[in-house]
């Protein structure tokens, strides 16, 4: 198929692959019979693999017997899940609101820390992503993605990831949310430190201040823990999660405290799909395979053997300043853009992978990646960088 035909009126730039028409693990079938590497497991929703077999068949059953239901009326599905996750949320967390996508939790973190706090100030961090919709996006500090809507949501500051200084600065009586993605994705695969996040928790305490995380897209394994935060000392109010819970189909949630919960009327925030039958399945059959496989481990492992074959492989290459990340989370820090190498992976070598901002390459590949096929990346990752 002719690739320029592809997407007519749609402005999302294509990647250069004709379309896909079905996909198994790690790999995609485009429907020329080609096939290609996918080191990004969609933005990181595939995290059992494409089509996991076990996500394939809950969410057939699942349309044969119930797809719609309104938000009131409990499902099966739902309340597995909801006990399923409630079950193994950290620390405070207890209860979860469910939605449609990653911004959705967002948003309704924001409101909730309102509702908690009365006060409708916001801190995130330099260098964060945490959605398109104008709440989410007045979190989110990439000029490039926020300028073009400016003014949006007047509430926010963005402080630097590590100035205590800065955050205890920006936390003022108006602040109701700090707000963090522990690895952040978008932003160029920056680990942020145990200790800011400890001490940024503590400030919140002392001013009560919502402290919440952004596991999007950390979450649900990919770090190589079920949430990222487990290994760091910190027990948020409010997470967000998406992307992974559902394996590959659209869902998103709100994990909250219970003190959260007291704020909470009915009625007070909804959505017409969250909750659907279907999302749920999906999401439920994700969480017990992660959970019986012991995948967040796995991804522990994989990951440090990823990083080791990157930095073997990058060893002395003047175009790379630093291969870095957590779990199967890893950036390769160029020193120039990394849009044109990510354009000659996909060309030369069928591989796929993201970037994240101007300089980063990234690679979010399902945790069930085969070494193999970590092998095949690295190779060509070096090659197009050599
Ligand atoms: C950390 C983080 N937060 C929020 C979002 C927004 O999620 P969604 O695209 O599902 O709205 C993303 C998506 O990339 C993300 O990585």
């Amino acid at each position: 198929m002719d690739i320029e035909q592809q997407g007519a009126g749609s402005w999302i730039p294509r990647r250069g692959t004709p379309p896909i028409s079905r996909a198994s693990g790690c790999i995609l079938y485009d429907v020329d019979g080609g096939e290609w590497l996918d080191m990004t497991a969609a933005f990181g929703v595939a995290c059992l693999g494409h089509c996991h077999p076990a996500v394939v068949k809950a969410v057939q059953d699942q349309a044969a017997r119930v797809m719609a239901s309104p938000i009131g009326l409990y499902t099966e599905t739902r309340a597995e899940l909801l006990s399923k996750l409630v079950e193994l949320l950290p620390g405070k967390l207890e209860h979860v609101f469910l939605c449609n996508s990653g911004t959705e939790a967002i948003e309704a973190g924001i409101k909730f820390a309102r509702l908690q706090t009365g006060r409708r100030g916001v801190v995130s961090l330099k260098g964060s992503f945490h959605g398109r919709t104008l709440g989410a996006l007045s979190s989110t500090w990439n000029p490039k993605i926020r300028k073009p809507f400016e003014p949006i949501l007047d509430i926010n500051t963005f402080v630097t990831p590590g100035d205590l200084e800065a955050l205890d600065a920006a936390l003022t009586e108006d602040v109701g949310l700090f707000l963090a993605e522990p690895v952040q994705g978008e932003g160029g695969v920056n680990v942020v430190e145990a200790e800011y996040l400890q001490a940024a928790e503590k400030l919140c305490r002392e001013r009560g201040v919502v402290f919440m995380l952004d596991e999007i897209q950390t979450g649900f394994g990919r770090t190589g823990t079920m949430f990222t935060h487990e290994a760091l000392g910190v027990e948020p109010d409010l997470m967000a999660m998406a992307k992974g819970l559902g394996g590959g189909f659209p869902i998103g949630g709100l994990a909250y405290s219970g003190s959260i919960h007291e704020a909470l009327k009915p009625g007070v925030h909804g959505s017409t799909y969250g909750g659907n039958p279907l999302a749920c399945a999906a999401a439920l059959a994700v969480v017990e395979t992660l959970v019986a496989e012991k995948i967040p481990a796995r991804a522990a492992e994989m990951g440090a053997l990823a990083k080791a074959k990157l930095e073997a492989a990058l060893e002395g290459n003047p175009k790379v300043r630093e291969v870095r990340g957590k779990g199967l989370m890893l950036g390769v820090e160029l020193r120039e853009k990394s849009a044109p190498y990510l354009a000659a992976l996909t060309k030369d070598h069928q591989v796929i992978a993201l970037n994240a901002g101007q300089t980063v390459l990234r690679m979010l590949p399902s945790l069930t990646v085969t070494e193999d096929e970590l092998d095949r990346a690295v190779a060509a990752i070096a090659t197009v960088l050599s």
